[in-house]
């Protein structure tokens, strides 16, 4: 079988992907696979990587893959040629099924996935509307809460309600008087923590409100939880359940913590500070705790009709204990040291064997899928 993979992309989370991939390609069984690598670049363009690319960095441990824009490497995609779909220069890049390790826009959003839907080819992870709902932390939070999952409090603001008034000191009213202080605000379609601020005054909330609205036009305002941020794997074909496929059966493993030293877990603990965050696996959780995190993390993943996987981040309040869903990733980071990984690893799922499992659900889920009607 051929597993094509795909890296990079036009996404401010490019580089992590570079690692998560190097990281796949490493592990994957290439007695049992064979690999094509296909890497986008920051302009969005896909490139067939050269012939030794793969053994570059299988040889050399302290190397990363690299998107390589050489025209002649140029990949277009034809619509509904399944496995030909793929072309570079006159001939078809054989692929029996996708493994797209890229995060973000463009990449985690839906954009990507519709793509291979046209294409009409199997691949890892969320479809195209889980990929898009789960993007906008507004439209997954009314899924949740219709679902009568537990969310954070929150007013969403958009551009429009704004208007031309500039009055944020009346929204900054609204707000205390529906969440209580401290706030917090974000912008409902970003990632790594840009444009989220946590405000207590008037002054800290304009500056907030105004930095969010920089990096989208729907503002999340929400009550500020002095949370544990916990987060859980889940495996598994929301849609398709079914008892002879194993790997369609939604599963959640053992939950970890992040444990941010700064105020919160911001962009500089993610991507800057070496001692921004500790990552524990397992979260110092009791039984029952952890079973209750992995029902909801399951149940969160179901409610958006997530498949593939997916790391499914909570709070816990410390002040009362109550446990909220924060939001779902359903590309997460996959680099051999990243936390799904690592929390499917401390369930007895060893990184290269989830590999083959992710892989082993595409296929499924793509079967599925062919044996729908399309008319009537
Ligand atoms: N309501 C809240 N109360 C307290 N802290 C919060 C709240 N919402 C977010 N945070 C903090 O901000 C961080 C980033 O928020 P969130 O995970 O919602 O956004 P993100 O930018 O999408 O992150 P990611 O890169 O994980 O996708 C959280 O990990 C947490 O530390
Ligand atoms: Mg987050």
């Amino acid at each position: 079988m051929t597993v094509a993979i795909l890296y990079g992309g036009k996404s401010s989370e490019h580089e992590v992907s570079l690692v998560s991939a190097t990281g796949v390609v490493r592990n994957i069984n290439r007695e049992k696979y064979n690999v094509v690598l296909i890497g986008i670049s920051r302009d969005g363009r896909w490139f067939k990587a050269p012939d030794d690319e793969l053994n570059r960095v299988i040889t050399n441990e302290k190397a990363t893959l690299r998107v390589y824009e050489e025209d002649e490497n140029l990949v277009t995609l034809c619509p509904a040629q399944g496995m030909n779909a793929f072309i570079c220069g006159s001939k078809s890049l054989r692929a029996d099924v996708v493994f797209p390790v890229v995060h973000g826009q463009f990449c985690e959003d839906g954009t990507l996935q519709g793509l291979l839907d046209i294409c009409d080819i199997p691949y890892v992870g969320c479809g195209c509307m889980a990929s898009g709902v789960t993007m906008d932390k507004e439209k997954t939070k009314a899924v949740w809460h219709d679902a009568g999952l537990p969310v954070v409090p929150y007013i969403v603001m958009t551009r429009t309600d704004l208007g031309d008034s500039k009055k944020y000191d009346v929204v900054f009213e609204k707000a205390i008087k529906e969440l209580g202080l401290p706030l917090f605000v974000k912008p409902c379609n970003a990632g790594s923590s840009v444009g989220a601020s946590k405000a207590t005054s008037p002054k800290e909330f304009s500056m907030a409100f105004l930095d969010a609205f920089n990096y989208d036009n729907k503002v999340l305002i929400e009550k500020a939880v002095n949370a544990r941020e916990i987060e859980c794997s889940v495996t598994g074909i929301s849609t398709c359940e079914v008892e002879d496929q194993p790997c369609s059966l939604c599963k959640a493993y053992i939950p970890g913590e992040i444990i941010p030293s700064h105020t919160f877990y911001d962009y500089d603990a993610k991507y800057n500070d070496p001692d921004g965050a500790a990552l524990k696996i397992p979260a110092n959780l009791n039984e029952a705790e952890i079973k209750n995190i992995q029902d909801l993390a399951v149940k969160a993943y179901r409610a958006v009709d997530a498949s593939g996987l997916s790391r499914v981040d909570f709070f816990i309040d410390k002040d009362d204990g109550t446990i909220y869903l924060n939001e779902i990733n359903t590309l997460p980071g996959f680099t051999p040291i990243s936390m799904f990984p690592k929390m499917c690893e401390a369930s007895g799922l060893k990184y290269a064997d989830c590999i083959e499992y992710l892989l082993d659900e595409a296929v499924a889920k793509y079967k599925f899928k062919m044996q729908l009607l399309t008319t009537k």
